[in-house]
């Protein structure tokens, strides 16, 4: 029967996976990440080699297709931004069964980001810590890789957003001009557009989270955006008030989506790695899902729910919550490729098509 050779399938590649982690987490956690998105790349330059696993995940999963904002995600699973930045990997998302791809953050100029070390594996609390600072090659170069992808037809059955920044360089006073460069560089390529406010990796960022920057920034993209949905990423930290002023921002203000959340700057007691930069993983997932039953209480707007989702459960558990999307990072490095697949069987089951 279909159905139980995949779940065979899909637990061998997890257990295939457990065996690699010990020996991949000797190693430094970027220089794992980069081989991994060497591999992407090179399974994405032959398209035969992840046709046929993408064409299967479109069917396994076609019941839980879901249409946002005028797009449709062919299942309810994605990679969250920060994974694979500069776009080359797309063809290995989609063999793994990824429903869609946030590529980036994208900045106008290539950037080299912050020095290295700047990933952190906190493998006690299933967690990361990364100070990045947006390393890319920039929206010219990645506009003209994925055209490249498109024009010799190999483009994955998925949905491709791609997450928006500035240049460290740029004074927040010019932020919204970064913003509209990339978008309007990338506007025939994205399916949907993720402005990101929130990472706490380039200084005063989430300074754009204030409504007015806020506004500023999304008519700038309106403008250039082709008619693409305009998302929004907030950050999962802040006081009472700025929370409040946030939530706010997000009501007045036309977006057809939130990304919730990025990373936190926050602690839990006893965490045992002292770095400074965002959080990610198990740690992260009450903030987020505290701020997803937020989201729904106080506005309509979709729900990307990405924090902390480290097990299957977790990511039907959102869904009940009422998240639209998952995304993962974190719990793909713990838990490897083959878990995705277990995502998408469990959301398939507990939230088919309406
Ligand atoms: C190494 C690393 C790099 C990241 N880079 C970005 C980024 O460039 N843009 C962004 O919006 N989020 C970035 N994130 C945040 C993730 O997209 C996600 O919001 C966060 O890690 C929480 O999800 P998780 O607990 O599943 O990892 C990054 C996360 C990690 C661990």
């Amino acid at each position: 029967m279909a159905p139980s050779k995949g779940f065979a399938l899909t637990s061998v590649g997890e257990r295939a996976y457990r065996l690699i982690r010990p020996l991949a987490f000797r190693l430094p956690a970027e220089a794992v990440h980069d081989a991994a998105m060497q591999f992407g790349r090179a399974v994405t330059a032959v398209p035969p080699v992840w046709r046929a696993l993408n064409d299967r995940q479109q069917r396994l999963n076609q019941d839980s297709a879901v249409t946002l904002a005028g797009v449709r995600y062919p299942n309810r699973v994605g990679v969250a931004a920060g994974l694979d930045k500069n776009a080359v990997a797309l063809g290995l998302w989609a063999a793994v069964g990824f429903g869609h791809a946030e590529i980036g953050t994208v900045t106008p100029k290539p950037q080299p980001g912050n020095p290295k070390p700047r990933i952190f594996r906190v493998p006690d609390q299933q967690a990361l810590i990364n100070r990045m600072g947006f390393p890319n090659h920039g929206a010219d170069q990645i506009a003209r890789r994925l055209h490249r992808l498109r024009d010799r037809g190999g483009w994955p059955s998925m949905t491709v957003g791609v997450n928006v920044g500035k240049n460290k360089w740029t004074p927040n006073a010019d932020a919204h001009l970064d913003y509209r460069y990339v978008v309007r560089t990338m506007a025939s390529l994205a399916d949907y557009f993720v402005l990101n406010v929130s990472s706490p990796n380039t200084p005063n960022l989430r300074e754009l989270q204030s409504h007015d920057a806020l506004a500023r920034t999304v008519e700038a993209v309106r403008e250039v955006a082709g008619g693409k949905p305009v998302w929004v990423k907030v950050a999962p930290d802040g006081d009472e008030a700025q929370v409040d002023a946030l939530i706010r921002a997000l009501q007045s203000i036309e977006i057809d989506g939130v990304v919730a959340t990025n990373t936190t700057v926050s602690r839990p007691p006893g965490l045992g790695v002292d770095e400074s930069g965002g959080l990610s993983g198990r740690p992260l997932a009450e903030l987020s899902l505290n701020w997803l039953s937020l989201l729904k209480a106080e506005t309509d707007l979709p729900i990307a729910s990405v924090g902390g989702i480290m097990t299957t459960r977790d990511a039907t558990d959102r869904l009940d919550a009422g998240a639209d999307l998952v995304q993962v990072y974190t719990g793909l490095v713990y838990n490897g490729p083959a878990w995705v697949a277990d995502i998408n069987r469990a959301a398939l089951t507990a939230h088919p098509r309406a």
